[in-house]
């Protein structure tokens, strides 16, 4: 017999049936015992009547166990019937049940919100964290918002393109993954921060339209809104300002709202603008969250920052790019981008956006022309040397005809955490580390053999 799908049993009352999942719960109550099964599409309660030849097998089945069931679905007695709930109006009649494979008493309660599980047991069995309907929502949702995405930007022209994850350095003001090369024994990779100087490259590369659900890597201090490794929306167009960047992103979060999530309401259309100077003067803060209610939990207050200055200070008093090397120069101070004068005063021409008081994007018009980018490596202190060394790729790419363009790339992460209402981001990262920075299901980061080592040409100094 052909397995049915938990979901389609209401069509086939009358009818024999085979289901195949999980346990979720079982109630012996003597002479009857009752199941609620569960499929990825749904539950359904079935009984076990005290003549039933599978009588013996049910009483030895416990919760979590895999099996595969034949029934027959009845109506249930219209006082039972619980019309809200999927399969509230029907019930399986137990004939025969297969065991496919038994199940340990849990480690915690998966019927729980398991936000209130230790975190560290959970992290260690996040397969069975994932059972919990919360979980299953969370990672379900993030499917549909990523989906979205992907739609919008196809029907947008955007075309996506795979980036390397084994790369050169970016300089992007976090400290990157190295991995050593075997066949370059003493030479490194390093795993990107983000895809910045490809999707630029892909601009000189005349796409026009770039966009990638990109994975990031960071060796950087854990959050309750960063990991190591996290997804952004990267994208990146050619010949536009910041104005179509900003309005192609806003109509794009509108429509997410509007279709993945319409009982949550955006507090202000369009976004309110703030520059930088303001926001730091008005709110203390470059990420303001603007709720008019903070216990709504359907507000969203998206607004932008724009502005940002385009170099800062390093806690060693050296100059650093705020956001990074590439952004281009707001036009109103190019004066003092010439002469080097009150240098942090020069803004970039870029942009963030924040929502309910978190960052969610950031991205910048894009320098695309050699002498700029040179002059920005010289305010930074790079020498001539270390420039042709680091980005000669970007500096030789600007002199064959690299168009004006600009991007953004907004964390997807941060997207659903917020959407879905979570306190934290490992909420909604199937398998996420720990504040440490530590896979607690696998236990990595973990040693590697001596033959692995000697392969790489590395020697461990304890
Ligand atoms: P930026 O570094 O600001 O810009 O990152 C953009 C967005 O990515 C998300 N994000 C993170 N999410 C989870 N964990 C982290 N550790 C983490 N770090 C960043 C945030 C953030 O707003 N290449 C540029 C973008 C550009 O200029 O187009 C960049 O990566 O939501």
């Amino acid at each position: 017999m052909k397995r049915t799908y938990i979901d389609k049993l209401r069509e086939h009352v009358g009818e024999e049936v085979l289901i195949s999942g999980w346990v979720d719960v079982r109630r012996d109550q003597g002479k009857l015992v009752f199941f609620d099964f569960r499929d990825m599409t749904g539950k359904v309660q079935g009984v076990v009547l005290p003549a039933s030849p599978a009588m013996e097998i049910a009483k030895g089945i416990r919760d979590e166990f895999v099996v595969t069931v034949r029934g027959k679905i009845n109506e249930r007695p219209e006082k039972n019937k619980q019309a809200d709930r999927l399969n509230g109006g029907v019930e399986l009649e137990i004939l025969e049940i297969t065991i496919l494979n038994g199940a340990e008493p849990m480690p915690f309660d998966i019927h729980s919100d398991t936000r209130e599980v230790n975190e560290e047991v959970r992290l260690k069995y996040r397969y069975l964290d994932l059972r919990s309907e919360r979980m299953q929502k969370n990672i379900r949702m993030r499917d549909k918002i990523i989906s979205f995405f992907r739609d919008y930007m196809h029907r947008n022209n955007f075309v996506e393109i795979e980036t390397p994850m084994l790369m050169k350095g970016t300089p992007e003001g976090s400290r990157e993954y190295v991995v050593p090369s075997r066949l370059h024994a003493g030479k490194f990779y390093v795993l990107p921060q983000s895809p910045q100087q490809f999707k630029q490259l892909s601009m000189v590369a005349s796409f026009e339209r770039y966009f990638q659900i990109a994975r990031c890597m960071r060796d950087e201090d854990q959050r309750g809104d960063r990991q190591p490794e996290f997804t952004q929306l990267d994208f990146e167009m050619s010949f536009v300002e910041r104005e179509d960047i900003l309005s192609y992103t806003e109509e794009m979060f509108i429509e997410l709202v509007k279709k993945l999530y319409p009982e949550k309401k955006i507090s202000e259309t369009p976004f309110p603008r703030i520059t930088y100077k303001e926001s730091i003067e008005k709110y203390g803060s470059d990420k303001p969250d603007l709720r008019k209610d903070k216990n709504d939990a359907n507000e969203l207050a998206f607004a932008w920052i724009v502005d940002f200055p385009m170099f800062e200070k390093t806690k060693d008093g050296e100059i650093q790019a705020a956001h990074h090397p590439f952004c281009a120069i707001n036009p109103e101070d190019k004066e003092n981008f010439m002469s080097g004068e009150d240098i942090f005063s020069i803004r970039a021409n870029s942009y963030d956006l924040v929502l309910n008081g978190y960052e969610l994007s950031s991205g910048s018009i894009r320098i695309h022309q050699e002498a700029e980018q040179k002059r920005v490596f010289e305010l930074l202190n790079i020498s001539e040397e270390e420039q042709q060394k680091k980005f000669g790729h970007m500096l030789s790419a600007f002199k064959f005809g690299a168009p004006p363009h600009g991007g953004f790339a907004p964390g997807i992460d941060r997207i659903v955490m917020l959407l879905q209402g979570e306190p934290n981001i490992r909420e909604v990262i199937a398998f996420p580390k720990t504040g440490e920075g530590k896979d607690l299901m696998m236990d990595a980061p973990a040693e590697i053999s001596d033959k692995q080592l000697k392969e790489v040409g590395i020697k461990i100094i304890k």
